[in-house]
C-alpha cells in the first residue's frame, strides 16, 4: 500500500532543527526556528509562567474537555490583550473569538472558512512566513503575493505594497503581519499603516492580521498591537490570529486565538458558529493547560505587568545580540553593510545572504538558518555570536 509513497522534502524551518539535532559538531548553532534561547543557549521558561503553572498544579483542576471554542476566560483575556480594554466592538459583544492550536491552527481554520464562503485567493506579503503558503493552499485558497520588501535596499517596499493593494480585486482578504514581520523584521510606520488602512477601506479589503510577536517589536507587549487597533478604530471588520508561543514561551503548548470583528452581536454569533463547524471535525477542541496559564497571567494585573517585563527582557537580549553581530561583522572588515541587522526588529535578522551562502554556512560551519537567509536572533548568544559572525564573514567574503 505504501510502496508508491515518495519521500516528502523536509520542512524548510522545522527540518533544520531535525538536521541540527543529528549534527555532532560541538559548536553547531541552530538559528533556524524562531524559538527563544537564554544567553546560555537554553530554552527559557518565563518566571511568571512557572509561577502560574505551580498555582494551577496546586488547584488540582480536572482534565475535562474544553468546549469546541476552547476556554472562554482565555479567549476573553486573549482578545483584550490584542484589541485593548477600550475596544468598542469588544464592549459591544460583536467579536467572535475561539481558542486555536496556536497561530498555525487559527490561520488554517480561518483559511477554510474564507474558502467555504467564496474566497478564492488570499494575498500575503512577499516574503512571508514560509508556512503561510501551505496553510492557505491546503485550506483551498490560491495564495497570491503583494510586494513588501526591497532586497536591494533592505527596506520596506512601501510604494510597491500600496500599488499592489490598490490593484487587487475588491473584497479580497489580505494577510498582514501585526508586528515584527517574519522574516524581514521590517514593519510599516504608523503613518504607513494608516495609508494601508485607507486603501483597504477604498478597496473593501478584508484585513487579516497574524499577530505572533506581540511583545517583540517595541519590547512592550501592550504597544505592539497598535496597528491592528487602529484598523479596528477605522471601522474595519478585521480577522485576527494570535500566537502565544513566542511572547509567553509556550511553544509546545499550542496556545492561540482566532477572532473576527462583526457588525452586530448576532452576526458575531453566526461567525462563531461557523468557526466551530470547522474546528470540530479537525481536532474537536483545543488543549487546556497552556490556555490556563495565559488566562491566569492575563487575568491578574500584577502577573500581566510581570509578563510584560519578562517579555521585554527577551526582546532586549535579542537587540543586544543584533548590535554585537553587526559590530563583529564590521570589525572583521566586511565589505557589505550590516546596518539592516540593527534596523530590523522582532526575532529575525533578514541577512541578505544568498542561498549558496546559507548552504555554505551549514556545510562548512554547522550553522543552520533558513534558505532565504533569515537568522533567528533568538538563538544568538554571547557565546556563539562571534563564531556566527566569523562564519558569515567567511561565506560572504570568501
Ligand atoms: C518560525 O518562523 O521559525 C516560527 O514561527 C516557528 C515555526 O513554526 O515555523
Amino acid at each position: 500500500h505504501w510502496s508508491q509513497f515518495p519521500m516528502a522534502p523536509p520542512d524548510p524551518i522545522i527540518g533544520l532543527t531535525e538536521a541540527y539535532l543529528k549534527d555532532d559538531f560541538p559548536d553547531k548553532v541552530n538559528v533556524g526556528v524562531g524559538a527563544y534561547r537564554c544567553d546560555q543557549g537554553m530554552p527559557f521558561v518565563l518566571p511568571v509562567v512557572r509561577e502560574a503553572e505551580n498555582e494551577l498544579v496546586a488547584e488540582e483542576l480536572d482534565h475535562e474537555y474544553s468546549g469546541i471554542a476552547g476556554c472562554p476566560n482565555f479567549v476573553d483575556v486573549a482578545l483584550k490583550f490584542a484589541y485593548g480594554d477600550d475596544c468598542v466592538p469588544l464592549k459591544e459583544n460583536r467579536v467572535a473569538g475561539v481558542q486555536t492550536l496556536s497561530g498555525t491552527g487559527g490561520l488554517r481554520v480561518f483559511g477554510e472558512v474564507l474558502h467555504q464562503f467564496g474566497h478564492k485567493h488570499i494575498y500575503v506579503p512577499n516574503p512571508t512566513w514560509g508556512n503561510h503558503i501551505p496553510i492557505f493552499t491546503n485550506a483551498g485558497l490560491e495564495v497570491r503575493k503583494y510586494r513588501y520588501y526591497d532586497n536591494a535596499t533592505s527596506n520596506l517596499d512601501f510604494n510597491g505594497l500600496l500599488d499592489d493593494l490598490q490593484a487587487i480585486p475588491e473584497g479580497s482578504c489580505v494577510l498582514l503581519h501585526a508586528c515584527a514581520h517574519n522574516p524581514t523584521g521590517m514593519d510599516p510606520t504608523m503613518e504607513q499603516w494608516k495609508q494601508i488602512s485607507n486603501v483597504a477601506k477604498e478597496r473593501n479589503l478584508l484585513p487579516f492580521f497574524d499577530c505572533a510577536y506581540q511583545g517583540f517589536a517595541s519590547g512592550d507587549a501592550r504597544k505592539d498591537a497598535a496597528a491592528l487597533r487602529m484598523f479596528v478604530e477605522d471601522g474595519h471588520n478585521i480577522a485576527l490570529v494570535q500566537s502565544f508561543s513566542k511572547n509567553f514561551g509556550l511553544y509546545g503548548q499550542r496556545v492561540g486565538a482566532l477572532s473576527v470583528v462583526a457588525d452586530t452581536p448576532d452576526e458575531a454569533k453566526r461567525v462563531l458558529s461557523q468557526l466551530k463547524v470547522h474546528i470540530r471535525p479537525s481536532y474537536s477542541n483545543p488543549p487546556r493547560h497552556g490556555a490556563r496559564i495565559v488566562s491566569k497571567i492575563l487575568s491578574s494585573e500584577k502577573k500581566t505587568d510581570e509578563f510584560v517585563e519578562q517579555c521585554m527582557g527577551m526582546a532586549k537580549r535579542i537587540d543586544s545580540m543584533r548590535i554585537k553581530l553587526r559590530n563583529t561583522l564590521e570589525e572583521l572588515g566586511s565589505s557589505r553593510s550590516w546596518e539592516h541587522v540593527t534596523k530590523q526588529i522582532g526575532m529575525f535578522a533578514y541577512s541578505g545572504m544568498s542561498k549558496d551562502e546559507v548552504v555554505a554556512l551549514r556545510e562548512k560551519h554547522h550553522i543552520y538558518c533558513t534558505l532565504d537567509g533569515r537568522i533567528s536572533m533568538a538563538g544568538v548568544t554571547s557565546k556563539n555570536v562571534e563564531y556566527i559572525a566569523k562564519a558569515i564573514h567567511d561565506v560572504t567574503e570568501g
